[in-house]
């Protein structure tokens, strides 16, 4: 019976989310833990408005998140308490919906700015290229007048040659309900990868000055908002602010809300100051609550009353939303949510993300499959993908020398799903769109030693390279970047990130755990009860830094020479890791520098290697 009912659920088509989106799949909730102050916190969204359309726990999209948001407020009338909205950046870059277009997010900021968010702040992502950074200046930060904070970023304004804040420093307010004064920040972590019309200001920096010093003294606060992107756990932005607010206001109850790894998490910093993390790309929408808020009045007391700090990770799709909104498909959509829906179904359209190149024979990963194995997407791209589209250009091009084609396993952003492969997939997987560049005529016995070096050291991020050249000129550069490579990818995320693949369906087999959909099992400050929905774990394995495809070619078909091997071949990367292959070949002893690498294959992407493969060799069936 159950299961009948099961069948007849997963094929109802959803009213809301884009038309291709699967239906969600019902599983045991968790209720939202609401109390006097409550938050509604996106991070890490990277584009992905539409939400995800092969995977039905989170196949929500943006104008869902905007009708939920509405009965959240409704509620929050209806029974006297306060709910803030907040995104924490990276909102661009990583998915076909912004990346496809041009210019680049010429759809997004308008269906963006439809969300009534509170607070709101920028991502590293938003500062990369000086176009993304005058559009937030442009765009983002009028649409959320007065509610983009950016108490450590300074933009330079060419139209009046100066640096200026990229907006408010701080925003104080107070709640609509229960007139709590709420004294907001809006941070980025100490970035340095950024273009040069924007400035990013240390922390460390940023909390002596006189604003901030000001702010955290005010007496006339009943909390402390500090939203940024930044990690809550373990970070020495967040650890500072902390300290630096303690010290001086000793019983105000503090809320963080993070973002950047990617991960959902929630930590205690002491008993009246928690922080919530909110995972990435629309999966997750975090909940979180502070209870025995001190409410406006002038009463300047010490606070005594003890505060109550909640969370849930609510998964983004539609079974799960109407749940906490108490509706159901007739009464969830607004008229607003609708129409951004329908926006974001047109924008898509416009943009031909629904092509399709090939339908995949199977499944492959990039987390959820060991390295190498014929389910790794590493494995698929190093032995077919990559050899054969780069053996072409060798022989028409490189007079068929040899090569080896290093690329970092970060380039890869999303697993491939079994069966159609989209322009919408080739972004997803590959959102970056540099190209390769080589080092013509190297030795290969130099050549095969930079894989093993690279791939030293901690498995996600290159830091193991940085670590063996203490005092080298170049490894304070290494350690900088690194390290923001490290906090993008930490090794420790591995055990939350879960890209979805399977449907599970109910009654098929008797452990009531193996009855669950796979997904998120957070484990955090306060407990395991976290994720909204009960899921059955998945497994994740760790990857190297970088993987390599070897081509090698023969030169001279007269002569058999299978054995031989050549003495010197083309050795291609892909641009990004440039600073590592060139410091990794200085370890070696080699007198190689960036002056010595050229553009390889015109400069051609990754992704758009990646897509004429699919297109040669992934025939669909009719
Ligand atoms: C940023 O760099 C470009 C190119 O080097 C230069 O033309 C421009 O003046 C710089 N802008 C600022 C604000 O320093
Ligand atoms: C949704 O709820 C409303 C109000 O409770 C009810 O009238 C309606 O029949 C329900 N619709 C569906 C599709 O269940
Ligand atoms: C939704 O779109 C319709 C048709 O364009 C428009 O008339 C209406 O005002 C929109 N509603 C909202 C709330 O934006
Ligand atoms: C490269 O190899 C191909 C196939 O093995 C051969 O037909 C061609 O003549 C070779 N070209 C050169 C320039 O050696």
């Amino acid at each position: 019976m159950n299961n009948i009912l099961l069948v007849i659920t997963l094929a109802t088509t959803s009213l809301g989310a884009q038309p291709s989106a699967p239906s969600p799949i019902p599983a045991p909730l968790r209720e939202l833990p609401w109390g006097q102050l409550n938050f509604l916190h996106t991070t890490d969204v990277h584009g992905w408005l539409g939400g995800h359309l092969r995977e039905p726990q989170y196949s929500a999209d943006w104008g869902d998140y905007i009708s939920f948001a509405q009965h959240l407020r409704d509620k929050a009338d209806a029974d006297g308490t306060d709910i803030i909205i907040v995104d924490t950046g990276d909102r661009v870059e990583g998915n076909g919906i912004y990346d496809s277009s041009k210019p680049r997010g010429k759809y997004t900021f308008d269906i963006l700015k439809e969300q009534h968010i509170d607070v709101i702040c920028s991502g590293n992502h938003e500062l990369y290229k000086a176009r993304t950074a005058s559009d937030e200046f442009r765009k983002t930060v009028p649409d959320f007048k007065g509610h983009y904070l950016a108490s450590n970023i300074d933009y330079y304004n060419s139209d009046t040659q100066e640096f200026v804040p990229l907006a408010k420093r701080y925003r104080k307010f107070t709640t609509k309900n229960q007139g709590i004064r709420v004294m907001a920040f809006g941070f980025l972590f100490d970035f340095n990868g950024n273009a040069n019309n924007t400035v990013v200001q240390p922390v460390e920096e940023t909390i002596k000055e006189k604003w901030f010093q000001d702010a955290i003294r005010d007496r006339e606060v009943d909390l402390f908002l500090v939203t940024g992107h930044v990690p809550v756990r373990d970070s020495q932005e967040f650890s500072l602010i902390f300290k630096t607010i303690r010290a001086v206001q000793w019983d105000i109850p503090i809320q963080f809300l993070g973002g950047h790894t990617h991960i959902r998490d929630f930590t205690k910093y002491d008993s009246r100051a928690f922080g919530l993390e909110s995972g990435r790309y629309m999966e997750t929408i975090g909940f979180a609550s502070v209870s025995g808020v001190k409410s406006g009045g002038n009463e300047v007391l010490p606070q005594v009353a003890k505060n109550k700090f909640a969370r849930r990770y609510i998964d983004n799709n539609l079974f799960s939303l109407h749940h906490h909104s108490n509706t159901n498909s007739s009464t969830f959509p607004t008229e607003l949510g609708r129409n951004v829906s329908e926006a974001i179904t047109s924008a898509r359209k416009s943009l031909k993300l629904d092509r399709v190149y090939g339908c995949a024979p199977q499944d492959y990963w990039t987390n959820r499959a060991p390295y190498p194995s014929r389910d790794s997407i590493f494995t698929w791209l190093e032995e077919s993908a990559i050899p054969e589209q780069v053996s072409g250009y060798q022989m028409s091009e490189r007079n068929n020398n040899s090569a080896l084609v290093v690329v970092n396993t970060g380039a890869l952003r999303f697993d491939v799903f079994e069966g159609k492969f989209t322009r919408d997939d080739s972004y997803l997987v590959s959102p970056f769109t540099s190209g390769f560049r080589f080092i013509e005529n190297m030795p290969k016995e130099i050549a095969d030693r930079v894989l093993p070096l690279l791939n030293q050291g901690s498995p996600l991020g290159v830091n193991g390279l940085a670590a063996t050249l203490p005092g080298h000129p170049g490894a304070n550069l290494i350690q900088d970047i690194t390290a923001d490579a490290n906090r993008e990818y930490p090794i420790n995320a591995l055990q939350n990130r879960v890209p979805m693949g399977e449907i599970a369906v109910a009654g098929e087999n008797d452990d009531p755990k193996q009855d669950l959909p796979p997904g998120y099992t957070t484990k955090d400050d306060a407990g395991t009860d976290g994720d909204d929905t009960e899921h059955k774990p998945i497994e994740f394995f760790a990857v190297p830094n970088c993987f390599a495809a070897n081509v090698q070619l023969s030169k001279d078909n007269s002569k058999a020479q299978d054995d031989a091997q050549p003495e010197t071949i083309d050795f291609v990367y892909n641009e990004f890791i440039e600073p590592w292959i060139v410091l990794a070949l200085q370890y070696l002893g080699q007198d190689y520098s960036s002056e010595d690498t050229a553009p390889y294959m015109e400069g051609k992407s990754f992704t758009s290697l990646m897509t004429n493969w699919v297109e040669e060799n992934w025939k669909c069936k009719d």
